[in-house]
């Protein structure tokens, strides 16, 4: 039987973190995957996470299953974090999923069942992951036009131009904040027209939101998804804790799936029930305990978004520090683009050749289509990457 399976292309993210780990230069910088590091290049476990795990160690009495769509209490916290009061409780169907990544796999197999014949609408570029699962799933699929490869900023004419050919029923992902990987995103009056062009075509929104606090704040970074969900009659979206709860492991995360009426709702929570049931049965426990007991005790909230707010301005320090290191360099601005961006992500804008020629030459590490994950960086590293992107002549 194993003899008919098919080499499958690696992922390129994950081939990266690979290729980096058995690089033995002592000097090496992992701007590889999408994971929050210190200045003393560690993911520490969050102090609200700890002082969680603690609690529940102490006041777990048992490990029984739950329900098919994971804890409600869970889930009642963190759509209140995502959606705000945006959306009525009666209206919002939730089910906790293994991480973003189990979120939006389910959420495409909800469409798969519901329309099987609608088009999903990705951003040119976006995380490879979404491609590739559609594909695995053998959904119909195209791009929309969104960044500007010149400017490095959203193409906004051209995404709205391509948006015009959606079809009813088609689904438009969209990247909630914090866009990966190129870090351009939308202002919240482009999200309105966004919005009402979804809306006249009646197509169907899927907001991935896996930076919520890593932008420009909490509040901030779901505003965009709030306006989305509390306009458009049907709305999924899939948020992940994995990098604002640092539980990447752990695999936390939620499906919601806003629909019209209740009796919708009913039905689509009834179906979101059934589909982790054939999928894994119970969706994991821990992280979304932990999530839910930190937005739920409110010194274990303030505590946490302390700790999320010192990690995200800290990104923006470095963002501006890169900047400013290769004006210094370029003697222009033409990298002035990296601190504007919000999110872990940037994309630089080099060649694949020059991509392969810093980490080859200067030990660099970031993804083949020149994704830069910025909290990968330190202070000292910072001026060795700006050598390494003026050396390779980007
Ligand atoms: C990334 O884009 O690097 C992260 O979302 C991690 C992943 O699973 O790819």
């Amino acid at each position: 039987m194993f003899e008919h399976l098919k080499d499958l292309p690696a992922d390129k993210i994950i081939a990266l973190m690979a290729e980096y780990r058995a690089d033995p230069r002592d000097n090496k910088v992992d701007l590889g995957v999408g994971v929050y590091k210190d200045a003393s290049g560690n993911t520490p476990v969050m102090r609200a996470v700890k002082k969680a795990e603690k609690q529940l160690w102490e006041a777990e009495t048992t490990k029984t299953y739950t329900a098919l769509a994971g804890d409600p209490a869970f889930g009642r916290a963190l759509s209140g974090l995502v959606l705000g009061d945006a959306v009525e409780e009666d209206l919002l169907a939730l089910a906790a999923q293994p991480g973003g990544t189990g979120a939006i796999h389910q959420a495409l197999e909800l469409i798969q069942m519901a329309t099987p014949e609608a088009t999903v609408w990705l951003s040119a570029p976006t995380w490879p992951n979404h491609p590739s699962i559609i594909r695995h799933l053998g959904m119909k699929m195209t791009e929309y036009r969104y960044f500007d490869n010149e400017t490095r900023a959203v193409d906004f004419a051209g995404m709205m131009e391509d948006l015009q050919k959606v079809k009813a029923g088609d689904v438009v992902l969209l990247h909630g904040a914090c866009h990966n990987p190129t870090g351009a995103n939308l202002t919240l009056p482009q999200w309105d027209e966004v919005a009402t062009l979804l809306e006249t075509k009646a197509a169907v929104p899927l907001i991935d939101i896996a930076y919520q606090g890593f932008g420009d704040g909490l509040e901030a970074d779901a505003a965009g998804t709030r306006l989305v969900a509390a306009r458009l009659p049907e709305t999924l979206i899939a948020a992940s804790c994995s990098k604002n709860f640092g539980l990447y492991r752990e695999r936390t995360g939620l499906l919601m799936a806003v629909a019209p009426n209740a009796k919708s709702k009913a039905l689509t929570q009834a179906t979101l029930a059934h589909l982790n049931r054939q999928n894994f049965s119970f969706p994991p426990d821990h992280g979304a305990r932990l999530v839910q007991m930190i937005l739920d005790d409110p010194e274990l909230r303030a505590d946490w978004a302390a700790e999320l707010e010192e990690v995200r301005t800290g990104m923006l320090g470095l963002r501006t520090r890169l900047a400013d290191a290769l004006r210094a360099r370029t003697g222009s601005d033409r990298f002035g683009f990296i601190a504007e961006h919000r999110g872990m992500f940037s994309r630089l804008g080099a060649t694949p050749e020059q991509v392969a020629y810093m980490r080859d030459k200067h030990a660099i590490y970031m993804v083949g289509d020149s994704r830069m994950n910025i909290a990968g960086l330190n202070e000292n590293t910072i001026d060795l990457l700006a050598d390494a992107i003026v050396d390779a002549g980007v």
